[in-house]
């Protein structure tokens, strides 16, 4: 799923790049800083609206299956405690950017990731089907459309180019159908080429080749526009 997919690959290269960072470059920290919070920010808006627009209807509807929705909540609370760890560290690396600490905020998103990756495997086996027989299209549709209300205007093409970095052409055209025209041809003039401009400052480390081994460009297929594919109307579609 699309949104899961941005939270998986961030997660893997937020600790790579961070670990990377040689011992007082704050310049290169700051920058890692602010997609740290960027990430964390993203991770609890998906969180909270999965809080408020799914599990009170999976609880009404599928009393049955009770115990998955706590399991939910419980895996939430968790991941938030290792986000507050990773909250703790950053600006105390942010500062100075000295290695230890830098090797203490890898530590605490590589812990962060173990914890998210488990719940993410378990949320799409447990809750998908859940969400297939008691959820309408328009109720699992208002995740995708308040997720992308919720992004404040300057950053939604930053946030359309994540989530569109790793859509299959169905899944782009779902997402850009939710995007106002306007939106859309932002993206197409200016938003694609802003994103991997950011991509190419964040994930092209100077230091380690590898950890920013995944530069994106303008032409990769998930950052074209107008695909033209039909509307994607399944379940366990993009947006979860
Ligand atoms: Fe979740």
């Amino acid at each position: 799923m699309v949104i899961h997919r941005i939270f998986r690959r961030e997660s893997g290269l937020l600790a790579r790049l961070v670990r990377a960072v040689s011992s007082g470059d704050t310049a290169r920290a700051e920058l890692l800083a602010e997609s740290v919070e960027e990430y964390v920010t993203g991770l609890h808006r998906h969180h909270g609206l999965e809080e408020e627009l799914i599990w009170p209807l999976l609880s009404d509807r599928a009393s049955g299956h009770q115990e998955v929705v706590e399991l939910m909540e419980a895996q939430h609370q968790t991941i938030d405690a290792t986000l507050a760890t990773v909250s703790t560290i950053l600006p105390i690396w942010r500062e100075r950017a000295h290695k230890d600490a830098g090797e203490l905020l890898a530590d605490a998103l590589d812990e962060h990731r173990i914890t998210l990756l488990d719940h993410l495997d378990q949320e799409e086996k447990l809750v998908l089907p859940l969400i297939e027989n008691h959820l309408t299209v328009e109720e699992w549709d208002r995740l995708g459309k308040r997720g992308l209300e919720t992004i404040p205007k300057d950053e939604l093409m930053l946030a359309l180019g994540a989530i569109l970095e790793d859509a299959d052409p169905q899944e782009r055209a779902y997402f850009l159908a939710r995007v106002p025209a306007v939106g859309r041809l932002a993206w197409r003039l200016v938003g694609r080429r802003r994103y991997a401009r950011r991509c190419r400052l964040v994930r092209d480390d100077p230091y380690t080749a590898q950890a920013g081994a995944r530069t994106v460009f303008t032409e990769a297929p998930g950052l074209q526009v107008g695909a033209g594919a039909a509307p994607f109307r399944t379940y366990g579609s993009p947006h979860s």
